[in-house]
């Protein structure tokens, strides 16, 4: 059964900008995304919004729907009473380009960091050979699909923009996860995570895990254990003697 749903999306640029009232059809199945695209259709043609797979595939439509961050193509209408105001809101975390997009470069930037896969160097491409029991912990971080929402909802980096220069965030703490547990790269990532990749500054509290669409334990099977592993280098009496002996 369709209906008319009370809407109030966030408009504005660089400049500035304001929440708006719109009242707007929403018919059975439909997502906060085809809501979105109708109000293009019908009333607000110049509605700025990013979006591509309609699949929960592309990490494109991410945003805040009353306060919660979301894939907009993932939302369904049915998860709201019909008679309460949905609000779009751009993600708060990256600076506005207009509506309800947001420019998302800082991302790129930390993922470009990062150092890529290192394999053995006497191991040419074609001759890598990998146990799935080998790659079995790092394959759920490979299902991550850059909707950033994660590094939208934590707060080291949510309202604290001079943070961002030290913090690389939990979607590249899964990223230096993956290649710390990938049982052919042979760099090690750990003094780097907590130098120059801030793990240090994050204190576990899991947001980042709650909105991921993904469902990949962010914080349990990422970043705790990374934590675990910088702590016994540099922690353990042992580990502590044989890296001034022996460091890499
Ligand atoms: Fe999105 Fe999850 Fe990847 Fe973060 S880890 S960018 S929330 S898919
Ligand atoms: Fe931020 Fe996630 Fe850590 S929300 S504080 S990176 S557990
Ligand atoms: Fe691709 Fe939503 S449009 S994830």
């Amino acid at each position: 059964m369709g209906y008319e749903a009370a809407f109030r999306i966030w408009r504005g640029d660089v400049d500035g900008g304001d929440l708006q009232d719109y009242t707007v059809e929403v018919n059975e199945g439909e997502v906060v995304l085809d809501i979105l695209h109708r109000l293009q259709a019908t009333q607000t043609p110049d509605l700025a919004v990013r979006w591509n797979c309609k699949a929960g595939k592309c990490g494109s439509c991410s945003a805040e729907v009353n306060g919660r961050p979301r894939l907009t193509c993932m939302t369904r209408m049915s998860v709201f009473d019909p008679n309460e105001t949905v609000t779009v809101t751009p993600m708060r975390t990256f600076p506005i380009i207009r509506d309800l997009v947001t420019d998302v470069s800082f991302n790129y930037a930390k993922a470009r960091e990062i150092p890529s896969f290192t394999p053995p160097a006497d191991l040419a491409p074609g001759e890598y050979r990998m146990q799935q029991v080998d790659v079995q912990r790092s394959q759920e971080f490979r299902k991550c699909i850059e909707c950033f929402l994660c590094q939208n909802v934590c707060h080291v980096v949510r309202d604290h923009e001079e943070n961002k220069e030290a913090f690389a965030g939990p979607r590249f703490f899964i990223r230096l996860a993956e290649l710390e547990m990938h049982p052919l790269d042979v760099a090690d990532r750990r003094d780097a995570a907590q130098d120059e990749d801030g793990l240090g500054l994050c204190n576990i509290t899991k947001c980042c895990t709650e909105v991921c669409p993904e469902n990949i334990h962010i914080t349990d099977n990422a970043i705790i254990p990374m934590k675990e592993r910088v702590a016994g280098r540099r922690y353990d009496p042992i580990v502590w003697l044989g890296n001034k002996l022996f460091r890499r």
